[in-house]
C-alpha cells in the first residue's frame, strides 16, 4: 500500500519522540495530562490507563523494539490490582483492557492477558441494566441511572469475549447497549447527549445532562467524537446498518460543524461570547479522523473517499498545526479533558496521543485494537 510522504514522516517523528524521550521519563506509569511539557501521571484505576501502553503496543507492533512491549506488559501487571477489586472500576474497564490486555493478546497470544481481558469483560457486562437496556456508567449511588455516550467505545471488548468464550451473552449486552445509545444518546441532527439518566428500576428514560458538555442540549465535542466512532465499531462488530447510519449521522453533524482548521471548540454549541475564548480539543479531532477512517471501511465508493479524505485533512492539520516542539514530551497540543471540572483546559492529552497514532496508523495499513479479531 502507498502511503503520503507526510503521513510516514508524522509516524516517525512522533514514534522517534515517545521512544527516545517519552517512554524512558514516564516508563510503566499512567500519563493522563501534560503540564510544562512534562506528563502528570494517574492511578492505575483511571479511565485513561489504557492508553499509554495502548500507544506502546502501537509502536511494538510497528517497530518491535522489546522495551515498549516489557513496558507494556508492566503496565498491564500493575493495572491487576484494579482487576481484582472491582468497586474501584466503572465501565471504562473497556478503554482499559482493550489497549493493555486485549492488545498483547491480539500481538503475542497472550493466555495470560486473554484471562484479564475476559475478566473485565466480564465485569463489564454485570453492569448492564436489563430494563433500561445500558450499560452503568459510573458507582456513584445517585448514578445507578446514569449511561454516558462515551460507553460505545467500551463495547467492542464485550464482543470479543463473546467471540473468545463463544458464548453470546457478551454479545447480546453490547448490541442492547448500543441500541440505546442510537435511539436516547444520537440525536435527528447528528450531535450527541453526553449522559442520559434512566430509571434505574422500571428502565424508563428520564432526562437528559450536560456533563462534560457546555450545557445539556449543547454538543461536547468529543462526545460527537465517541459517537462517530463508537457507532462505526458497533457496525463493523455486528454489521447491523442502523449502526454505521448512526454514524454517518453524527460524522455528518461533527464535519459540517468544524472551524477552519478542522479543529473543533471543545463544545460545539457555544454561545457566541464563550466561543471567542474557547479552547479547541485536538483529542476530539484524533478521535473522530480514527472513527472514520472505520466508517470509510462501511461504505463504498464517493462516500467512502468522502470519510477518508476528511480523517486525512483532519490528521494533516493536527499535523501542521497541533503537534508539540521539542519542549514537550507529548506529541500533540491543545487538549481540553473536562473544562466544566476545570481540568486539563488546553493541554496535551494521552488519548490524543493515542488516536492520533491509531489513526496514522490505519492510513499506513494497521487495523485497531477495537476492530474484530480473528480468534486464535
Ligand atoms: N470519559 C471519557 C472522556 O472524557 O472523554
Amino acid at each position: 500500500m502507498h502511503t503520503e510522504a507526510w503521513i510516514q514522516d508524522a509516524w516517525d517523528a512522533a514514534a522517534r519522540k515517545i521512544a527516545a524521550r517519552t517512554s524512558r521519563r514516564i516508563g510503566a506509569e499512567f500519563p493522563h495530562g501534560s503540564h510544562d511539557g512534562r506528563y502528570q501521571v494517574t492511578a492505575p484505576s483511571y479511565w485513561t490507563a489504557g492508553f499509554w501502553p495502548g500507544l506502546l503496543w502501537l509502536l511494538y507492533r510497528d517497530g518491535g523494539e522489546p522495551r515498549l512491549k516489557q513496558l507494556a506488559e508492566a503496565c498491564e501487571e500493575r493495572m491487576d490490582e484494579v482487576l481484582a477489586d472491582v468497586g474501584r472500576l466503572d465501565h471504562d474497564m473497556g478503554f482499559m483492557w482493550t489497549l493493555t490486555s486485549l492488545a498483547n493478546w491480539q500481538i503475542t497470544g497472550s493466555a495470560a492477558s486473554a484471562r484479564r481481558a475476559m475478566t473485565a469483560a466480564s465485569h463489564l457486562a454485570g453492569r448492564f441494566n436489563i430494563n433500561g437496556r445500558f450499560i452503568r456508567a459510573w458507582n456513584h449511588p445517585e448514578r445507578t441511572g446514569w449511561a454516558i455516550i462515551d460507553c460505545l467505545m467500551n463495547l467492542p471488548l464485550l464482543h470479543w469475549a463473546a467471540k473468545h468464550a463463544d458464548d453470546p451473552r457478551f454479545r447480546h449486552i453490547a448490541t442492547a447497549h448500543a441500541e440505546t445509545a442510537v435511539r436516547h444518546f444520537i440525536r435527528p441532527d447528528g450531535s450527541a447527549h453526553h449522559i442520559v439518566r434512566f430509571d434505574p428500576e422500571t428502565g424508563e428514560r428520564l432526562g437528559t445532562l450536560g456533563g462534560q458538555g457546555y450545557a445539556d442540549g449543547s454538543a461536547w465535542a468529543r462526545g460527537a467524537a465517541w459517537a462517530i466512532y463508537g457507532a462505526a465499531l458497533s457496525h463493523a462488530h455486528t454489521g447491523r446498518a442502523e449502526f454505521r447510519d448512526a454514524s454517518e449521522r453524527a460524522a455528518a453533524f461533527f464535519l459540517a460543524n468544524l472551524p477552519e482548521d478542522r479543529i473543533p471548540y471543545w463544545d460545539f454549541r457555544l454561545p457566541a461570547a464563550a466561543q471567542e475564548q474557547a479552547p479547541k480539543d485536538s483529542s476530539a479531532a484524533a478521535i473522530a479522523a480514527s472513527g472514520l477512517l472505520d466508517l470509510a471501511a462501511a461504505v463504498h465508493g464517493d462516500k467512502q473517499a468522502e470519510y477518508r479524505e476528511q480523517a486525512t485533512a483532519i490528521l494533516r492539520s493536527l499535523t501542521d498545526r497541533y503537534r508539540a516542539g521539542d519542549d514537550e514530551e507529548a506529541i500533540l497540543l491543545h487538549g481540553t479533558g473536562n473544562l466544566p471540572m476545570g481540568q486539563n483546559v488546553d493541554r496535551p492529552l494521552i488519548y490524543g496521543d493515542f488516536f492520533y497514532m491509531e489513526a496514522l496508523a490505519k492510513l499506513r495499513g494497521h487495523s485497531s485494537f477495537w476492530s474484530p479479531q480473528p480468534q486464535r
